[in-house]
């Protein structure tokens, strides 16, 4: 199947679009859509003291994961704890994502979980000028991230 995905992403590239590849993508989209939902998650699982011992702030210690093992299995969101436990709204507890939240992080534990840098808590106190509200801005058809996403999950589901 993975390699249907490459030749479309290619076309796309060559159409002129834009020069950048799939991984860059993948780092993208993490940047864009998932970073800003985990710094949700981070106030709790981060720190010294991450809850259910599970540290959510950098991928080796997400992959590592706490009390129940791994909580990311990049391309299985499905037995990935992550999503397993966003998806039955168990976390964030008592304030659960909104349902495109939820696919936001399946798509990218699916398509391996790429990963860039460490997630810290957003808040300015810190000086971190990084989205404060509203979780994570929607990507429309200008961002060429979402397209060869969406584009290679088009075919890839076929
Ligand atoms: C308000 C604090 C808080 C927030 C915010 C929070 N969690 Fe949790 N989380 C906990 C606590 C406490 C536990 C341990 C008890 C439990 O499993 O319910 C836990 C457990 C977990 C576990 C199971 C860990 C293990 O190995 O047993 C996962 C996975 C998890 N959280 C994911 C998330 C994700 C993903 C987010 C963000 C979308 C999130 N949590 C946000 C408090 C939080």
């Amino acid at each position: 199947m993975a390699r249907f995905r490459l030749p479309l992403a290619s076309l796309i590239l060559l159409a002129g679009t834009a020069a950048r590849g799939a991984e860059d993508a993948r780092l993208h989209f993490f940047r864009e859509q998932v970073r800003p939902i985990l710094q949700r998650c981070v106030r709790c699982h981060g720190g010294d003291e991450p809850s259910g011992e599970l540290n959510l702030t950098t991928r080796p210690l997400a992959l590592k994961g706490g009390e129940s093992g791994p909580a990311v299995r990049p391309g299985k969101a499905a037995s990935s704890l992550l999503y397993t436990k966003v998806s039955s709204r168990a976390m964030p507890p008592k304030d659960p994502l909104p349902p495109e939240q939820v696919a936001l992080l399946r798509r990218w534990i699916d398509d391996g979980a790429a990963w860039d840098g460490t997630v810290e808590r957003a808040t300015r106190s810190r000086g971190y000028p990084g989205p404060i509200a509203g979780g994570p801005r929607r990507a429309g058809p200008e961002s060429l991230c979402w397209v060869l996403l969406n584009a290679s999950e088009f075919l890839y589901v076929r």
